[in-house]
């Protein structure tokens, strides 16, 4: 049997760092359950120090998600340290992350420290990681020596030494800034290996970042070095370009044992499903010639292709779309107007999607209205489609109708008619474009202002006729949320989308609300 390699996921600490990316508490908790299905063994569940939100993000997933180890991070602070121990000390396995970096450039310039305080700072932090988790059955202690590629080689390795010493049980090399080519990185982890003597006794990990967009192909330059661990993201999420795209590496050693002769217990079928689930709750959409989980991953346009894949699929496919959980060809195949309740309830089935009788008649009316408008309906358009008819956010109001009119010389105006608890509420705005327009009649409708941060459009399908959806991430009291609509006209996606984070907001203020009023009677004598 070939050697196993350990894949620690970041997502939701370094690949919620993305620009743009925002979890709350709940959205995170929802992508680790995801995370446990795809058979991750380690999930970096988040940096509690950094904020109350995270804490109980990373507290809940250690109480609650089964399977792979929960980590938190922390620098080698004590207050870090112990509040890291605090949010995973419940889990099934529990794991301290802790780190400091040792390049010149850091120690000097950042941290205003010499390379002995340093060295110091991490034999303490993890002697204290170990101290914390020496009770629990199951707990580990991981350090990082950040910035590693970019710190003097003898220096990286005594500091590697001291915290094996001190009681680590896993050592990450990271390449934090992404600087590092594929053949050095692998002389550095060689050198490593090399020069630390009690390395043996640990797993030894890596970490790389995507600023040369080499993340990737760094850390399989790692494998080959010797490295049991490696760090990564769904989608290559992560700080500045992103860190190692999880699917991405794990496919490549799928596809290639041949060449690495190693494997993961990686459950590769739940891959795109991840993929789209992260992708759908940070709002930040995956290109399509991405790799493995793009739209394009798996479709052939050349007819030469085409030709070639009927007759053998090996011909242009490397992997088969169902390792990585995409729907097969056939599956791929458009439905129109002719398909019917029952095609439309097979292809569901097909692309994973249990409903019930309920769900499935408002997704046949809705479908049947998306067809008649397009010649043909997607795979997309159908994901589309259910998300939206079986979205669990309350719908506290509902879009009835609207009216926006714009031109050159016109101001754009916006009437909207909601629905609020079986009443009709309409109102008009004027702003400086039709989707401004649009909001401020909702704003004026609900009294509900929401601060918007961010607005995208996209189309889902291709053609005049596409799907439009419209992502938008609004802020109310400190805590950021992300709507999405969907429709063939991408004012009516707009005014969902913005619906749909309202809505999101006003079910959280009720939920908080609760939690409020339960503490003060907790709290009563
Ligand atoms: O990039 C980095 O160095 C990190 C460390 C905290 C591991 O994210
Ligand atoms: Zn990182």
């Amino acid at each position: 049997m070939s050697e196993r390699i350990y894949i620690f996921d970041t997502t939701l600490r370094d690949g919620e760092q993305s620009p743009g990316a925002s979890l709350n508490p709940p959205e995170k908790l929802q992508i680790a359950h995801q995370l446990a299905r795809l058979k991750v063994d380690v999930i970096e569940a988040g940096f509690p120090i950094s904020s109350p939100d995270d804490f109980a993000a990373v507290q809940a997933i250690a109480q609650e998600v089964r399977g792979p180890e929960i980590c938190g991070l922390a620098r080698v602070r004590e207050e870090d340290i112990e509040r890291a121990w605090e949010a995973v000390k419940h889990a099934e396995r529990a794991r301290i992350h802790t780190f400091i970096a040792t390049s010149d450039i850091h120690t000097e310039r950042k941290l205003r420290k010499s390379r002995e305080e340093v060295l110091e700072m991490a034999v303490n932090g993890v002697q204290l990681a170990r101290q914390l988790t020496a009770k629990h059955p199951h707990a580990t202690v991981e350090f990082s020596t950040e910035d590693a590629v970019r710190s003097d080689l003898g220096y990286l390795c005594a500091v590697i030494e001291a915290a094996i010493e001190a009681g680590a049980d896993v050592i990450n090399v990271p390449d934090t800034v992404g600087y590092a080519m594929p053949p050095q990185f692998r002389r550095i982890i060689e050198y490593i290996r090399e020069h630390v003597p009690n390395i043996h006794q640990v797993i030894l990990s890596v970490h790389c970042h995507n600023d040369l967009g080499l993340a990737v192909a760094n850390s399989l330059a790692g494998i080959e070095a010797g490295v049991r661990q490696v760090e990564c993201t769904i989608n290559g999420l992560g700080e500045r370009a992103g860190n190692a795209s999880l699917e991405e590496i794990v496919m490549a050693l799928k596809v290639r044992p041949d060449y690495y002769q190693v494997h993961t217990e990686i459950a590769t079928a739940e891959l795109y499903r991840t993929s789209q689930l992260v992708s759908k709750l940070t709002g930040l959409p995956v290109q399509p010639n991405k790799a493995i989980v793009g739209a394009n991953a798996f479709r052939h346009s050349a007819g030469i292709h085409q030709d070639g894949v009927i007759k053998d699929s090996r011909t242009y496919e490397i992997m088969r779309p169902k390792d990585v959980g995409w729907p097969a060809d056939e599956q791929r195949l458009p439905l129109s107007p002719r398909s019917g309740r029952h095609g439309l309830q097979v292809r569901l089935q097909e692309l994973g999607y249990q409903v019930t009788e309920e769900e499935l008649t408002r997704i046949y009316e809705h479908f049947l209205r998306v067809a008649d408008r397009k010649k043909q309906v997607f795979d997309e358009d159908l994901v589309a489609i259910v998300e939206e008819e079986t979205s669990t956010v309350p719908e506290i109001f509902g879009l009835e109708n609207l009216y926006v009119s714009t031109g050159t010389h016109t101001p754009p105006t916006a009437t909207v008619c909601l629905n609020h608890e079986g009443s009709k509420i309409q109102d008009t705005a004027c702003g400086d474009g039709a989707v401004d327009a649009l909001y401020k009649a909702i704003d004026r409708i609900t009294g509900v202002p929401l601060q918007l941060d961010d607005y995208r459009l996209r189309a889902v399908t291709e053609g005049q006729d596409a799907i439009g959806e419209a992502v938008v991430r609004v802020r109310d009291n400190g805590l950021t949320v992300v709507g999405r609509g969907t429709s063939t006209d991408v004012i009516e996606a707009s005014a969902k989308a913005y619906l749909n984070a309202l809505n999101k907001v006003l079910a959280l203020r009720q939920s908080r609300a609760v939690g409020e009023a339960g503490r003060e009677k907790v709290s009563q004598p």
